[in-house]
């Protein structure tokens, strides 16, 4: 008999579906494997008010194929501007599960993000208060600070001052990249999460540069050294509820990819779970990929896992294609460089 696992049915807690043609083409990729996930609010011009977020939603429930079962968990995009008491009326309308912190310039559709985190502190405490979570692009900006070392640099001069001085802040430090974002997590003892993407735990930097340079493996935070690589494996892996999934599954059309000045964004959507049953295989860990995808995020968020189940089932090597066609283009999908064995359902 080939071996299979049954888990709860996954969360993607951290997903970019964009708009339109391209939302059409790839909500269905998530959509097939995952029930819930939390998603970006990076659009043009972004998801920034109540309003926003609901017609955001509506055009999601819209482009989603009928007998598909999923739902999004709507962010709104924290700006210098944005009203405390309508984020706080979008929570209580049950409209928004969390906020997202773009620091201005930090990745793409960043512009309108945070350059004065002073002008955002009546935002932060009103979320503390109703306990509404923070989702974290955790970069500095400073043109000064090597990209390698902006995560480490982010968690000293902004997250940590910002968790002290807004206590009770529930924070989500997204797609972590580093050791020292794992340890800086693990050393705190409360209201703090950190979500990983599939990728991360695949592709070390001499992925990208190595023998020519790949930009579909380019994504911001980019990917680190191996040792970090590694220490991300070992938190995802560890059991540690602190630490779940979020793809960052980020689509670009091909020409904006493979490009002079190319866009950041791994596309993971099509094959996530099969790539993670390989790692959580490959870690000895099989019997905490459900943890890892299905249960300590819904944990963290306060709700309830998914009931429904699925199975994944370890035999030949699972066929999936190498791009997806969008209206606006081919679409690559993340290639993690081995053959994947594992197939959902
Ligand atoms: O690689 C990334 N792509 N990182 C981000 O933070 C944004 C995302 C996108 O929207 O394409
Ligand atoms: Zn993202």
């Amino acid at each position: 008999m080939q071996p299979s696992l049954t888990i709860r049915r996954p969360d993607d807690w951290h997903l970019h579906l964009r708009d339109g043609a391209m939302l059409a083409a790839v909500l269905p990729e998530s959509a097939r494997h995952f029930a819930r996930a939390i998603i970006m609010p990076n659009l043009v011009p972004p998801v920034v008010t109540g309003v926003h977020a609901r017609a955001y939603r509506d055009r999601i429930m819209a482009a989603l194929p009928g007998g598909m079962d999923f739902t999004p968990l709507m962010t709104l995009y924290l700006t210098e501007e944005t009203d405390p008491d309508d984020v706080a009326a979008a929570h209580a309308d049950g409209l928004i599960t969390a906020v997202k912190l773009y620091p201005a310039g930090a990745t793409t559709n960043s512009a309108s993000g945070v350059r004065d985190f002073d002008r955002v502190r009546g935002v932060l405490e009103k979320m503390a208060e109703i306990g509404l979570p923070l989702c974290v692009h955790g970069e500095v900006t400073d043109p000064e600070v090597d990209i390698f070392d902006r995560e480490a640099a982010f968690i000293d001069r902004v997250l940590d001052p910002i968790r002290r001085a807004t206590p009770g802040l529930r924070v989500v430090m997204e797609h972590v990249t580093t050791s020292d974002a794992v340890a800086y997590v693990t050393s705190q003892d409360r209201d703090l999460a950190a979500t990983i993407t599939t990728h991360h735990l695949v592709i070390n930097r001499n992925h990208i540069l190595v023998g020519g340079i790949k930009p579909h493996y380019y994504c911001l935070p980019v990917a680190k050294r191996e040792a970090h690589r590694l220490a991300l494996r070992a938190a995802a892996t560890s059991g540690d509820a602190r630490f779940f999934l979020g793809t960052d599954s980020a689509p670009h059309t091909d020409p904006l990819k493979e490009s002079a000045c190319g866009c950041a964004g791994c596309f993971t959507a099509t094959n996530t779970l099969s790539i993670l049953a390989h790692v959580f295989e490959e870690e000895g860990a099989l019997d905490r990929l459900e943890g890892f995808t299905s249960l300590n995020g819904p944990a963290f968020y306060g709700l309830p896992p998914n009931e429904a189940r699925i199975t994944l089932t370890r035999g030949d090597p699972v066929p999936y294609p190498d791009k997806i066609d969008t209206g606006d283009g081919p679409v690559t999908v993340f290639d993690p460089g081995f053959p994947l064995h594992w197939q959902v359902g």
